[in-house]
This record gives C-alpha cells, sequence and structure tokens, in this order.
C-alpha cells in the first residue's frame, strides 16, 4: 500500500509548491490528488483556457518523484457556467433550486452542462494525458455529497420520460407495471409522466423505484462521458472516482462498471458522530471511530472494481461537517493506515496536505496547520510508510474471505420505499450490524453484489436483496448443493417485491422459495424499545425487534415467540430469519451459522478486530484496555507466545496495531 495526500496548488503561492513536494517525500507519501475544484482556475468566461499552472504544478510534484492524481474538476462549475446555463441547476425534493455559492450546484440531466463538462475533460485530457506524472484520475468529486445524487429538475424530468419510453415496450405496459389503475394514476403518454414528489401522499412505489434507478443512470451516463475521453486521450493511467460512506443514494455497483478502481472517502469519527443511532457507541468510540465502520467500507468498495480499491481521502484529525468534532487518540491515523492495508488497500490518501485558513472547511485539519507547521498526523503517517516498508509478500496481498454479504443498492431504495421494517429501521444499519457479528467472531468478509460469483464461500448472507431475483434464486440453489455447499441465510424482506416493486404472486421470498418451504403471510413492524422474546430448544431466548414476519411453512420452527409465531426455518444448510435479532442475539445466531459452515471463529470482543490479507495477519485495538493477543486470538489465529510481530506488541494498547506473518 502506497500513501498519498490532497493537494489545492491554487491555494497557495507557487513558491510554497516545491517545498511542499519535498515535505511530501519526506514524509514518505507517494500520490497526490489535485484539480477537483479548480474551474474557475483554468478557464475564464471569455472562454479562456488557463492551464499553465497546472501545468507547472503537475511538473514541480512529478520533479519530486510524487504520482498525480489528476481530477476533472466538474463538481464545482464556476460563476459563468451557470451564467449561461441558468437552468443546469438542480432542485431538491421540496423543489427548490439549489444555488452558486458552494458545490455539487448541478442537475446530472441537463445536457449543456454535460457539454461543457465533456469540452473541460477533453481539454485536460489533451494537456495532460501523456504527462508522465499523471498516473490517475479521478471523476468530478463524490457523486450524491449533499444529498445531489437525484434532481427533480425540467431537465430531469423530460430525461426520466424519455428513459421511460426506452424501459418499457408502452405506456400501457408501464401503468399495468406500475399499478397505475389502483388510484386512477394511468397515463396516456410517456410525456405526462411527472415526478414522484409533491404527491398529496406517497407517490406510487413503482415510481419511486423507478426515478431511483433512472437516477443512478443518469449518474453513470454523466461519469461515463468523462471517462470514455480520459480512456482515449490517457491511456494505461487508472480511471476511478470517490465514493462515500454511509451513502447509498445511487447503484454503485452500476457505476463501478465503467472505472478501474473504487475509491472511497473515510471519516470515521465524522460517520460515527454524524450517522450513528447508537448512543453508547458514539460515547465508546468517539475517538476512534467505530471499529467494523472503515472496515464495512474498505470491504464493500473492495467488491467493486475486481478487489482495485483505494481510500482517497483519509480523515487526519477534527474534520468541519459533523455536528461534534473531536480529535482521534493518538495513533488511530496510524491503526486506520494499517487496516485500509489490512483489506487490501493500493493507497491510502489523507485529506488535506495543509489546513485552509480561509472559505469553508476553515476548522477541518489536514497533515499540515493552516500556516504550514506539521500538525500531530503527519508524523503518524511517516511513521506508517516506515512501517510499510516491512512488509514483503512474494504471495500478494489478496483477502481471502469465506463470508459474503450480500449488497443490494436497489434493494436498500426498495426497503426505504415502503418501509416495511417500520419508520426507524434502517437497512443500511442492519447490514452493518450483521457485519459487525461477523467481525467480532474474527471473521474476513466479503461485501457483493448480488451479481458476484458466489463460488468460493461457505456463508452467504442475504439481508436487503429485497429484489425477487429467478438468477439470483437459482445461483443461491447452486451453492447450497453438492459437497462443498454454503450455509445460506434469508432475512426478512429478501425476495419480497418483483423489479416493479409488486409482491410476488407466490408471497414472498418469491423465487427463494426453490430454498426453503417459506410463505411470508405477513409482515409487521414495530417501534423503537418494543422487543419480543422467541424460545426455542436452546436455552437462551433471542430478543427481536423492528421487523417481524409470520411465516406459512411446512418446517418447523427453530423457536417461537409467545404469540406463536414462529422464528428461524431451516432447510438443511439454508436458513430463513424471519425477526431482526438485536445485536448480542444476532451474533450469537452469527456464531451458530460459521460453527455450521466449519468456520474457525472465537469471541474477539467488542473492541478488537484482526483481518488477515496474504500471509499477514493484523490486529486492532478500537478499545480503552489493553488487549492479551495470546488469551483473545489463541488457538484459533494460532497465536503463540513464540509469535514474533513485525509491528506491535502482545499486550496490544489502545489504538495500537499488531501485525504479524502467517504460514
Ligand atoms: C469530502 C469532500 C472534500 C472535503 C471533505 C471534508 O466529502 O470530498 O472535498 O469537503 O469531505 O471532510
Amino acid at each position: 500500500m502506497k500513501t498519498g495526500v490532497c493537494y489545492y496548488p491554487e491555494h497557495w503561492p507557487v513558491e510554497r509548491w516545491s517545498v511542499d513536494a519535498k515535505h511530501m517525500r519526506h514524509l514518505g507519501l507517494s500520490h497526490v490528488r489535485i484539480g477537483e475544484f479548480a474551474w474557475s482556475r483554468l478557464e475564464d468566461a471569455n472562454g479562456e483556457l488557463h492551464l499553465d499552472w497546472l501545468k507547472n504544478a503537475i511538473d514541480v510534484l512529478h520533479a519530486h518523484e510524487l504520482k498525480v492524481v489528476l481530477c476533472t474538476p466538474t463538481a464545482t462549475p464556476p460563476r459563468w457556467i451557470v451564467d449561461k446555463h441558468p437552468d443546469m441547476l438542480a432542485l431538491d425534493e421540496h423543489l427548490h433550486v439549489r444555488e452558486f455559492g458552494s458545490r455539487r450546484h448541478y442537475c446530472f440531466s441537463h445536457s449543456g452542462y454535460l457539454e461543457e463538462c465533456t469540452r473541460i475533460v477533453r481539454v485536460l485530457a489533451d494537456a495532460f494525458g501523456d504527462h508522465p506524472g499523471v498516473v490517475a484520475w479521478q471523476t468530478d468529486n463524490e457523486y450524491g455529497c449533499h444529498d445531489t445524487a437525484i434532481s427533480y429538475s425540467s431537465h430531469a424530468l423530460k430525461a426520466f420520460q424519455h428513459w421511460c419510453s426506452e424501459s418499457y415496450a408502452s405506456i400501457d405496459d408501464l401503468n399495468s407495471a406500475w399499478g397505475n389503475v389502483f388510484w386512477s394514476m394511468e397515463y396516456e403518454r410517456f410525456d405526462q409522466i411527472g415526478l414522484p414528489v409533491g404527491n398529496v401522499t406517497e407517490s406510487n412505489p413503482a415510481h419511486q423505484l423507478d426515478y431511483w434507478r433512472f437516477s443512478s443512470d443518469q449518474i453513470r451516463r454523466f461519469n461515463k462521458a468523462q471517462v470514455d475521453i480520459i480512456r482515449v486521450q490517457s491511456q494505461g493511467r487508472d480511471v476511478l472516482h470517490n465514493f462515500m460512506g454511509n451513502f447509498v443514494q445511487f447503484d454503485h455497483h452500476l457505476v463501478s462498471k465503467d472505472l478501474d478502481i473504487a475509491a472511497w472517502d473515510n471519516y470515521p469519527l465524522g460517520f460515527l458522530t454524524r450517522d450513528s443511532i447508537d448512543e453508547a457507541d458514539k460515547e465508546r468510540y468517539l475517538r476512534t471511530g467505530h471499529p467494523d465502520g472503515s472496515a464495512f467500507h474498505h470491504d464493500l468498495y473492495r467488491g467493486c472494481c475486481g478487489a482495485r480499491w483505494w481510500v482517497m481521502e483519509q480523515q487526519p484529525g477534527p474534520v468541519n461537517w459533523a455536528p461534534y468534532n473531536p480529535s482521534p487518540l493518538p495513533g488511530m491515523v496510524r491503526l486506520w493506515g494499517w487496516e485500509a492495508f489490512a483489506h487490501g488497500a493500493e493507497v491510502m490518501s489523507y485529506f488535506r496536505w495543509r489546513q485552509a485558513p480561509f472559505a469553508q472547511e476553515q476548522t477541518h485539519t489536514g497533515l499540515l496547520l493552516s500556516n504550514g507547521e506539521e500538525d500531530i498526523a503527519a508524523q503518524e503517517v511517516a511513521q506508517l510508510n516506515r512501517e510499510l516498508l516491512l512488509i514483503d509478500d512474494p504471495g500478494g496481498f489478496s483477502v481471502v474471505a469465506n463470508v459474503a454479504i450480500i449488497f443490494s443498492y436497489s434493494g436498500l431504495a426498495m426497503q426505504d420505499i415502503q418501509r416495511p421494517g417500520g419508520a426507524a429501521f434502517s437497512a443500511l444499519t442492519f447490514c452493518q450490524s450483521l457485519y459487525s457479528a461477523c467481525r467480532r467472531w474474527g471473521l474476513n468478509v466479503d461485501v457483493v453484489s448480488p451479481e458476484a460469483s458466489l463460488d468460493k464461500y461457505s456463508l452467504i448472507l442475504v439481508c436487503n436483496h429485497t429484489e425477487d431475483d429467478a438468477l439470483f434464486a437459482q445461483r443461491l440453489m447452486q451453492c447450497s448443493q453438492g459437497p462443498g455447499r454454503a450455509t445460506i441465510v434469508l432475512f426478512p424482506g429478501s425476495g419480497s417485491r418483483s423489479q416493479y416493486y409488486t409482491a410476488p404472486e407466490a408471497l414472498p421470498p418469491g423465487n427463494l422459495q426453490a430454498l426453503i418451504d417459506v410463505r411470508v403471510v405477513r409482515s409487521e413492524s414495530l417501534p423503537p424499545g418494543h422487543t419480543m422474546s422467541a424460545t426455542g430448544t436452546k436455552q437462551q431466548p433471542y430478543h427481536c425487534s423492528q421487523w417481524r414476519e409470520l411465516i406459512d411453512s411446512s418446517l418447523s420452527p427453530d423457536a417461537r415467540f409467545a404469540d406463536g409465531w414462529g422464528f428461524h426455518y431451516k432447510n438443511g444448510r439454508v436458513h430463513y430469519i424471519n425477526a431482526l435479532p438485536e445485536f448480542m442475539d444476532l451474533f450469537r445466531l452469527t456464531g451458530e451459522l460459521a460453527d455450521e459452515a466449519r468456520l474457525p471463529i472465537t469471541d474477539l470482543g467488542p473492541d478488537l478486530r484482526t483481518q488477515r490479507i496474504g500471509n499477514y495477519r493484523l490486529a486492532f485495538n478500537y478499545g480503552a484496555q489493553t488487549a492479551d493477543l495470546e488469551k483473545r486470538l489463541g488457538s484459533v489465529f494460532n497465536f503463540t507466545p513464540d509469535t514474533s510481530l513485525l509491528v506491535g506488541e502482545h499486550q496490544l494498547r489502545p489504538a495500537e496495531v499488531a501485525v504479524w506473518m502467517v504460514t
């Protein structure tokens, strides 16, 4: 793994650039990302280009043997472009215009803006595509950030009507697929179709789902238009995009099809403070981030582009955008770096080089203070880089996981539309709990698209593939058969809606009934705090909350709730878990499933984590107590008093990392 940094030469005097480049090298950095917000300095209202400074910046970085990741500047269209195309601004769900004055103020469906984008990308790719210092390109910046994945502009509407006319053979087909007869919502022509917002009450769910799909397609189209140009004019360079954390507003698997590398922006403390609903976790991991927060995303993005992934922006200290922005515990910046390595990152790049003394993000730290002196993180990064030199693995750095969590972006969107899990249920959070349960057992996990090959897994967990997908059911069926058969686990909502958001005729889980005889005859959602216990032959009951299904089946359930509803149906190694166990019970259940799948496991507790990559194993301490690795990893991971560590100690202190070779 190499390290890098996000740099804004346009923010600093030209004399400073070589000082900075030298300093970057001194810290052991090798990659520098530049240019993603620089459009106003590259081209002016008269159409005049100003590329000399950028050439100079790339030359300076290259002269210091730094590898440049050049960005397309399309996330920040300058004022003159907005003046030229006043209707290119996106509209939010209240149909308010998202005005100029910050960033991402454009609608993916505006063809005039797309032309401006392809023009500037062509200019840049032409000027710098062959520059020996440029090793990769980043398209735009964080598609969807600040809720910009979906726009409700008149351009989006026109494009959506066209999308519908391409997706359905006739307007009657669309009416019937969407069930428009329901409230006399039938259309006579495609150009009558409206936006699924501003309706008196709930818009048709099929309409909402198609609008979500359309919006994902628009992002893919926008991204691909840039990628296609770069591929021709900058051959041999990787093209990537920087995705976000805890963000599922478009189909990242789809957009990744056109990229070489899936990069993502990792802000562990910001994500926890902003997104977690668990107050105890927020307090416990205030200065470390959640032990599974970064890892989940590493494993998700590793599944996007054939295992090639980077961290493009990594938190170096307090950020500016969460409601509260604590400082990380000393050591965490280094730990997060090692953790990215352990999950297979090619590059870990920090945001940003130097704290900005002006404009929007002044309280966001960098590797340098705003005055140019080193900030705390710089030395942790330097240490990481020195330690990474110890790694030399002729066997390569691939992550091998026996567990797959199926992750379906459209499935998550579907669960969000009619909310079968209730108002407080988050399908993403549940998926992350399931991931945490596996990780607490010490398992390596792949988080993969429903299209991914599933042959190599012993345990396959399906928690948000809501679509009734015949092909997927068939593929799962193959995995459930034969001598090396996998344990397959289906959770509520699996296969519960067709692609047009209708219930399967056979009832949920639709085609998955071929694997196990269960029919969901009722689904209920429960308010926060309401827990129900299922008891069976096992000593401890399962405490469930949020979402429960009533099952009709020839199989007898493993346990029953007091009102007689069954819990947990099994057919050989296929399981249907028809309610959501609270975390510790989910953890216990996951352990039983891992045992069935013959995976070696041990309870690492809430704070210790381990991951194997190639011939290395690493351990990370996210807790406040020192962890005794011999006791905690012991026989399962073959950690003995003789285990010799490349990095760290057998008594692993808080915010510390251990790295060793396994034979
Ligand atoms: C990211 C973004 C960066 C910067 C950063 C601050 O979302 O890509 O440009 O704003 O957050 O943490």
